[in-house]
């Protein structure tokens, strides 16, 4: 196979080891760093450096701030970028609890705003890619990702896939709750990114999902079961993304995050800088540095909304979901993965250029969704409902119209009300200055 080049845009990013960690020993040979942030790059390129050490055929790194140096030559960009870093994930998330709704960094009013300052950025993105790189295919981690996902379809078409590992996990757990190995039934999924529900555990003739649904200690045993309980998920008979808590939820986790006194953001700016200066500082192990800053990240995972400490031993984060998605590509190897794509006819509930969380099949070609694919009718009006929300996002952020964005985050079933809309964009552009666009 000729060589194989991966840009990662957002390179100085946390979790960029994660991927290069699941590079050793692939078919990629090169990686390039694009980052706006040069002590970032150079902060994660000592982590890459030390995780390459004695390993054979580790891909070479390189990194660079400009932007279209890096794209030249590429055969596979991830954007895994954070616009305003995690300073800005605090503002997303402060200002919407001191209006008293949800504070989260993907949902409600947060991820509207951390949407509408970085789709102007992935637009221009998609556009220098489509000029550079036209053949590349794009991987999109960005949140809040399903929209990102779309705003970069409009000038990628279907070679830009966004990806999450939420679902992959949940089918994992659930598959592992009924005492099976992955990959031995087959799960039915489908939704927006962070807003979907599992309906089926097919094997054969049989949906095995009435049988965990009965047996309240297998529901003990994973996080979505004890996340929302036996009796909502035997009333609702499907097991929600655990996102669907900030939904199901919200009042709950409002108070929860108040009376914390620190959102998730704020808790990250500090252990992130802390870890950055440990990984820049002379004579430091940064690999080890790294790894105790991730280990604590991970147990510490959606810790105010009651979720204990996560089991991850498996593996198969979104890393993994990023190389079997590139080397099903590469080798065109027909590959079963639940991606963000362009529904094309999918779920008859949207039209078709809306980007849906659904199972595909990938190849050579691409990712194309499971034709017989079902959205969860208990979840129908829900998923309409934020597609709209995402769609005035994305004419808010096109138009440059802040009556739009206004409009969009009144339509979020978790706000829902035009004064505190109104004000929460006021506050939202006050503190956000890439929100100066929005006249
Ligand atoms: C999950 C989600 C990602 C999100 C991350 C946040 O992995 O799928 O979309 O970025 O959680 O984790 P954090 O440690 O930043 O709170
Ligand atoms: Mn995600």
């Amino acid at each position: 196979m000729p060589t194989k080049r991966l840009v990662i845009l957002g390179g100085g990013g946390f979790r960029v080891p994660l991927v290069y960690g699941a590079l050793l020993g692939s078919f990629v040979d090169e990686v390039v760093l694009h980052d706006v942030d040069a002590s970032r790059l150079a902060a994660i390129g000592r982590v890459l450096h030390a995780q390459a050490a004695g390993v054979p055929g580790a891909p070479a790194v390189r990194g660079t701030t400009d932007l279209t140096e890096a794209l030249t030559g590429a055969d596979f960009v991830f954007s895994a970028i954070r616009v305003h870093g995690l300073e800005g994930r605090v503002i997303d998330e402060r200002v919407a609890l001191d209006e008293g709704v949800l504070g989260q960094e993907t949902v409600g009013a947060g991820g509207i705003a951390y949407g509408l300052r970085t789709v102007p950025v992935v637009r221009a993105i998609a556009r220098r890619i489509s000029l550079v790189a036209p053949e590349a295919w794009v991987i999109n981690f960005t949140n809040p990702a399903g929209l990102v996902t779309e705003a970069m379809a409009a000038h990628l078409g279907d070679r830009v896939i966004g990806i999450c590992d939420s679902p992959s996990a949940l089918a994992r757990r659930v598959l592992r709750a009924l005492g099976l190995a992955p990959g031995t039934a087959e799960v039915e999924y489908a939704g927006l990114n962070h807003l979907g529900w599992l309906t089926a555990v097919r094997q054969g003739e049989q949906d095995l999902l009435p049988r965990l649904l009965a047996d309240r200690a297998r529901l003990g045993s994973f996080e979505e079961g004890r996340l929302f309980g036996a009796e909502r998920l035997r009333a609702l008979g499907a097991v929600p993304n655990e996102y669907l808590h900030y939904y199901y939820d919200q009042q709950a986790l409002v108070r929860a995050s108040l009376a914390a006194g620190e959102t998730r953001g704020e808790f990250l700016l500090k252990q992130q800088r802390e870890c950055y200066t440990r990984l820049t500082a002379p004579g430091g192990d940064a690999f080890s540095a790294w790894q105790a800053a991730l280990g604590q990240r991970n147990a510490t995972y959606m810790a105010m909304e009651g979720l204990g400490e996560r089991d991850d031993a498996e593996g198969g984060g979104y890393e993994d979901v990023a190389l079997a998605l590139m080397r099903a590509i590469a080798r065109d190897e027909p590959t079963p993965l639940i991606l963000n794509v362009r529904n094309r006819g999918t779920l008859p509930e949207l039209d078709d250029d809306a980007v849906v969380e659904v199972p595909c099949v990938v190849d050579g070609a691409g990712a194309r969704p499971v034709p017989s694919t079902r959205l969860f009718p208990g979840g129908a009006d829900l998923v309409r409902r934020i597609k709209s929300t995402e769609r005035a996002v994305l004419e808010a952020s096109a138009t440059g119209s802040r009556a739009l964005a206004v409009r969009a985050m009144a339509s979020h079933p978790l706000i829902d009300s035009v004064p505190v809309a109104r004000r929460l964009v006021a506050a939202y552009q006050e503190r956000l200055p890439e929100l100066g666009y929005l006249t």
